[in-house]
């Protein structure tokens, strides 16, 4: 039987709870459609911070490595570790070791769940890069602690870091319905959001069946607010499709819903998929939190594993479930309720 190892990082808070939802609902739809997946746990987590001074062994990535995907929960208690220290050991470098430049974030009203906007026939994939950059890491402090303080965070953007996320984008929106919105600030960004937009350019003539629109990614707020349903593939920035994504979850009835998965399409390393939300240390004892992100992000690891079939019997499970009126509403059924509508549909 065809066997796929996947590495289980629950992490923190509410990301133990949902991502064994999510497991127990990945094996079930596994053994459904004849194929097993092998899960190796690992605590990495700010507990495991606590304990060891890092969010992951030195050679935690090496580690990694070896397997088929990453199942991952959420990273951060803020409370006990600084979320710049605990992102920058676990979740930042693995998207950054392992070239998961694509972040492809879904967002769509599920059966069942009302969202904030009077429009709801909207359907729209957010394409985020993954590996550069707002988020490259590129700065410094000097004088800390002093009135002369200065700060610098540099965005680094690489064509070739760009050229490959677009031509993501591109690919996306041609499997889908032909539409890309290219996202960007370049009337105030005069360097890096004009390159972005150049190469956006030289893409449109390659792929002349595709229609591309650039945006600001001011209008693009306002766009996926008033108007979503003119929206297919969104392409963005680091940092703009991070915010983008969050709108785009609230749009979509909430953080609940959103899931993601952090591609590396060249299959060089793994891909790591986890639900958009934290580990919203708010509710992590309440037993409440809503396990669909996490679930549909696993469903999106099926899909890219080749597994196509048995991502659909859980994306159809998610939706009996929503349509039944079952975690739609935050905090009108625990984690264990949800979990287990989706795992009756599956069976
Ligand atoms: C997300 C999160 C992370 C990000 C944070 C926690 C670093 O907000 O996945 O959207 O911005 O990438
Ligand atoms: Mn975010």
């Amino acid at each position: 039987m065809k066997t796929y190892s996947i590495a289980l990082l629950p992490g923190d808070g509410i990301g133990n709870a949902v991502t064994e939802a999510a497991w127990d609902v990945l094996q079930a739809a596994a053994k459904a459609s004849d194929f097993a997946l092998e899960g190796t746990f690992f605590p990495w987590s700010c507990d495991f911070y606590k304990q060891t001074g890092a969010m992951m062994p030195s050679d935690g990535i090496e580690t990694l490595r070896r397997f088929d995907a990453i199942l991952l929960g959420a990273v951060g208690w803020p409370a006990e570790v600084p979320d710049s220290v605990s992102l920058h050991g676990l979740l930042l470098p693995i998207r950054k070791a392992f070239t998961q430049y694509a972040n492809i974030r879904p967002h769509r009203l599920l059966p069942g769940v009302s969202g904030p906007l009077k429009s709801s026939a909207f359907d729209i994939v957010c394409i985020r890069e993954n590996t550069e950059g707002e988020y490259s890491g590129a700065g410094g402090r000097i004088h800390q602690g002093t009135l002369n303080e200065v700060a610098i965070e540099t965005s680094i953007f690489t064509w070739k870091g760009v050229e490959r996320i677009l031509r993501f984008g591109f690919e996306q929106a041609r499997a889908r319905n032909g539409r890309l919105a290219s996202v960007t600030k370049s009337n105030a960004q005069r360097y890096s959001m004009v390159f972005w937009d150049e190469i956006t350019q030289m893409l449109a003539s390659e792929y002349s069946d595709i229609e591309v629109t650039s945006y600001h990614v001011d209008a693009m707020a306002a766009r996926m607010v008033m108007a979503p349903e003119t929206l297919d593939v969104v392409v963005a920035s680091n940092l703009f499709g991070d915010i983008l994504t969050d709108l785009g979850a609230a749009i979509q009835g909430g953080l609940g819903f959103a899931a993601s998965a952090n591609i590396n399409p060249d299959r060089t390393a793994p891909s790591m998929f986890e639900p958009v939300h934290g580990s919203a240390p708010d509710i992590a004892h309440l037993g409440i939190a809503n396990p669909i992100a996490a679930i549909w992000s696993g469903a999106m690891m099926l899909d890219h594993l080749g597994e196509k079939s048995a991502a659909q019997r859980i994306m159809a499970a998610i939706e009996a479930t929503t349509g039944a009126g079952i975690g739609t509403i935050p905090g009108n059924h625990t984690t264990q309720t949800i979990t287990k509508s989706v795992l009756q549909t599956i069976a």
